[in-house]
Formats: C-alpha cells, structure tokens, sequence
C-alpha cells in the first residue's frame, strides 16, 4: 500500500508510479510525468524486465505502453516475459501494448526523419508510456561520440515534447562506484542503475537510482528480486 507520505508528495508534482513493487517508495511515489529516464545496466541485470514491467502496469492502470525494440524480435521479448505470467499477446489484442522493432539499418532514417514513425505509432495507440531498448545500438550505427551525444540529446527533446513517459534502457559495463559510466547520463532527467553485483562466490541483484531531478529520491543500493516481475525491497540491505 502506498503511505500517505508519498500520497501527499504526489499531488506536487504529478507523478506515473511505476507500479514495480518497492520500487515506487525509492521516487516519492513515481517518475515525474513527461520526464525521460535512462536504465542502464550490466548484461542480464533485468533492463528489460524493468522497462516492461513499466509498461505492464501501466496498461493495468489505463495508460498505453509502447516498447520499441532496436534488437530483439518482439516475438522472443514476449516469450520471455511470459515466464513472469504477463500475457503481452492479451495487451497487444485490445491495444493497451505495441511493441515495434526498428531494424538497425533504419534507424538512422528515422532519426532523420524526426521519429516520425515513431509518432505515428503513438498516436494511433495513445501511448502514455514509451520504452527503447536499447540506445546501446547507437554506438555501433555513430561511432563519433560527439553526434551520437547530439543524436540521444535529439531523441529526448522530442520525447519530452510527447505527452508520455519514457524509459531509455543502455547497456553498461557491470562494476559499480561513484563515477557516471556514460555521457548521455546528464542529458536525462533521471537515471536508474541495475547491478548484479559478486561478493566471493555470491551474486546480488540490487538496483539505485543515481539521479532524478526534482526529486527527493533514495540514494542506496536496494536489493530485488525476480518474481512475477521485479520486486524491490527498499528497506533492506545489500548482503
Ligand atoms: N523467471 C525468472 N526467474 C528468475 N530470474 C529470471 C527469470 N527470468 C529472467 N531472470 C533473470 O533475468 C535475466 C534477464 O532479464 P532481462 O532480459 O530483463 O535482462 P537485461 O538486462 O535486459 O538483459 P540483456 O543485457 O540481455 O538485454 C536473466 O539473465 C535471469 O538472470
Ligand atoms: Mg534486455
């Protein structure tokens, strides 16, 4: 249940709760409306299962949710996200989901274009919620920092335009310290990282939100864990 504390801080600023359990508690209660946060993480840490999971309980809460894949095939998206009991099928059918893949050799075109592929999609569905995954391909399509900086910066400014929220996944390096991984970090309005972290001969799955602006959020590593989804468990400790 949600505390009357986030309640009360949620009729500041407006807010979309993720609707990830424990997750809400770390971000007074959501991500700001309209605003473009990047989730990066190391190789199999649950990117997409988060993005996802944004998506799933968006639809549950009348919001549209378009996940729009630069690598994987929907159909391979979909089958893994059927081990967490989501029928995304059952979405796509009454139009509460629509996951699009963009094949990496169009993707310059619809940047060029001004995303307007992209737009026309959203519209015809009503998006509220918006995930890419991932920027990462980017790297490989503008190998020069400097336009790829520019291409990210492009991107957001015409999200934020949009009457959504949305969610950028990037794929990082697994470590984790102090230092920002990635220059395309300050061009978001928030940044949430998702570690599997080793100590000896365990692993921990933790998850941090490094930045979120205009927001009062948590500052530790909190620990998750996969069920039906992401379950975060804000009070706790890592090991
Ligand atoms: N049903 C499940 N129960 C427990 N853990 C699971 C389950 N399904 C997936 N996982 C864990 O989640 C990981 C994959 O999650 P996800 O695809 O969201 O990660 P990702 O960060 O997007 O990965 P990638 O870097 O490949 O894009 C798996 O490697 C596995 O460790
Ligand atoms: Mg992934």
């Amino acid at each position: 249940m949600e505390s009357d504390e986030i309640k009360a801080k949620r009729s500041v600023t407006s807010r979309i709760p993720t609707g990830i359990p424990g997750f809400d508690e770390m971000v007074e209660g959501g991500f700001e409306r309209n605003s473009v946060v990047l989730v990066a993480g190391g190789c199999g840490t649950g990117k997409s299962t988060f993005c996802m999971q944004f998506l799933y309980e968006g639809a549950k809460r009348g919001e549209h949710g378009l996940y729009i894949s630069l690598e994987e095939r929907p159909e391979k998206i979909k089958r893994y996200m059927m081990r967490y009991g989501w029928d995304l099928n059952e979405l796509e059918y009454n139009g509460e989901l629509k996951i699009i893949r963009i094949p990496p050799e169009d993707i310059l075109h619809v940047i060029k274009e001004q995303f307007s592929v992209i737009e026309d999609v959203m519209r015809e569905m009503n998006a509220k919620r918006v995930v890419i995954d991932s920027i990462s391909t980017l790297h490989l399509l503008i190998p020069d920092s400097g336009e790829r900086r520019k291409s990210v910066f492009k991107l957001c400014e015409w999200l934020e335009e949009r009457d959504c929220t949305s969610l950028i996944i990037e794929e990082s390096h697994g470590g984790f310290g102090d230092e920002t991984t990635s220059p395309i970090e300050f061009l978001m309005d928030g940044v949430v990282k998702i570690y599997n972290i080793r100590k000896d001969a365990m692993r921990e799955r933790a998850i941090e939100v490094l930045k979120m602006r205009g927001t009062d959020h948590m500052t530790k590593l909190a620990p998750f864990k996969f069920e039906r989804g992401i379950k975060v468990f804000p009070k706790e400790r890592i090991f």
